[in-house]
């Protein structure tokens, strides 16, 4: 098991290499009011890591930096658009701290009991979590593309675009520690939820029927928009999802290209998704019934690990691990589908659900307290499944992800429900 872990923790670290591996000056440029600088997250990865393996989270003892130097990557101290301005460590610096801990941390790890363990992996999902941060940086710069155009991705197929009946019935919602010990605090416990029957959408949104949305008028008419979404259409000036032009292409990682029609569509916010399902005569799945159609096998009377059944995540089943730097196309995994028949619910994009971010009942925090807590009730949306930018282990169909209800330089995106 360690070495599973040290190999995780590896593989956390070699996608942080990669998208630092640039410029200094592009590491150290504010890049967009909504992201850190890229050297701040570099160092900031190591001073969590250092945090939770070295100290075992006692931020008063001295840890690798100078106290004065640590606080700097606070990130509840310090919002992402002031951090700039800080004496933060220089790319070398940061590349040698990282190091340094990794270090030490790996001599821990040879030491470390089986209760031990779930530190790292914690900390190995925290820098994960970052590597898709900084992808959205990327995403959000200006000049020549560093990160090329993604690898393959297997060819789509064509789907019916309907919707599946998910009956009637109680079902586990969330994940208990024994059955998953890399779940966070979020996650836990496992309950019995009951759900009346609801359809939902077979697959993701496409951007050929985003475009539709556009063309049928849906950004001009407020019927479709809550009041506050449409407050906030007006005040951002929203037109289309972010990085589309009005001529038909978009911007990717620093590249042109032509929207592709059968591509789930990203980057758009709450409040489009709230009018695009309205327009659509829809409306958001809950959270609740997102993981019924991703997790439950009726047949069985029980719930599944992943969507496709119990086997470990592999490139055939979703688009996961962010080389891709796209979502698939519709239908490139129907290996991947639940038992229900719904597809690409892991990987590809986060889809938005009309949860707000609550605590499962019979919640109680872990090591990192301040993970998911402090945000609980706060104006945020949960979002579910993971894009394709995220790391293969830092997803499982439990993972609760949540953001503001504007925000859409996150790779995400939405899928349709309906009530029976
Ligand atoms: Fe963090």
């Amino acid at each position: 098991m360690r070495e599973i872990v040290a190999g995780g923790l590896e593989a956390a670290r070699t996608r942080t290499a990669h998208l630092t591996d640039i410029d200094e000056a592009e590491l150290i440029a504010q890049h967009s009011p909504l992201m850190s600088s890229l050297v701040w997250d570099l160092a900031h990865i190591g001073q969590q890591e250092d945090l939770w393996l070295l100290r075992g989270g006692q931020a008063a003892t001295q840890g690798v930096l100078a106290a004065d130097v640590e606080k700097l990557y606070d990130a509840f101290e310090h919002p992402r658009a002031r951090r700039v301005s800080l004496p933060l460590l220089t790319a070398r610096e940061a590349r040698g701290f990282l190091a340094d801990v990794r270090g030490r941390v790996l001599d821990g790890l040879e030491r470390a009991d089986e209760q031990e363990l779930f530190a790292y992996v914690m900390v190995e999902q925290h820098e994960q979590q970052h590597v898709e941060t900084m992808l959205a940086t990327h995403q959000l710069r200006d000049g020549e593309p560093v990160l090329g155009h993604g690898t393959p991705l297997p060819p789509g197929r064509p789907v019916p675009a309907d919707a599946v009946l998910v009956p009637a019935g109680p079902f586990t919602m969330g994940v208990d520690v024994e059955q998953e010990p890399w779940s966070l605090d979020n996650e836990r416990p496992a309950h019995e939820v009951d759900l009346p029957a609801f359809r939902i959408a077979r697959v993701p949104v496409t951007n050929a029927e985003w475009q539709r949305f556009i063309d049928a008028g849906g950004y001009e008419d407020p019927a479709w928009w809550s009041p506050r979404g449409w407050e906030h259409r007006l005040e951002a000036g929203l037109e289309r999802p972010l990085f589309w032009s009005a001529d038909g292409s978009r911007r990717r990682f620093g590249i042109v290209e032509d929207i592709p029609a059968d591509e789930p569509v990203q980057h758009i916010c709450f409040f489009e998704a709230e009018a695009y399902v309205t327009w659509a005569g829809a409306r958001l799945p809950t959270e609740q019934e997102w993981e019924k159609a991703c997790t439950w096998d009726p047949v069985a009377g029980r719930r599944r690990r992943w969507p496709w059944g119990e086997t470990e995540w592999t490139p055939a089943l979703a688009n996961l691990g962010g080389d891709a730097l796209r979502p698939a196309p519709i239908g490139a995994y129907e290996a991947g589908a639940s038992s229900y028949g719904v597809e690409q619910l892991i990987g590809d994009v986060w889809e938005w659900t009309s949860s707000g971010f609550d605590p499962w009942p019979g919640f109680s925090t872990m090591l990192y307290a301040d993970y998911s807590a402090p945000f609980f009730g706060g104006d945020y949306r949960v979002l579910r499944g993971g894009a394709w930018s995220v790391g293969g282990s830092a997803i499982r169909p439990s993972f609760r992800n949540w953001d503001h209800p504007v925000r859409r330089q996150i790779f995400c995106g939405l899928r349709l429900a309906w009530d029976v």
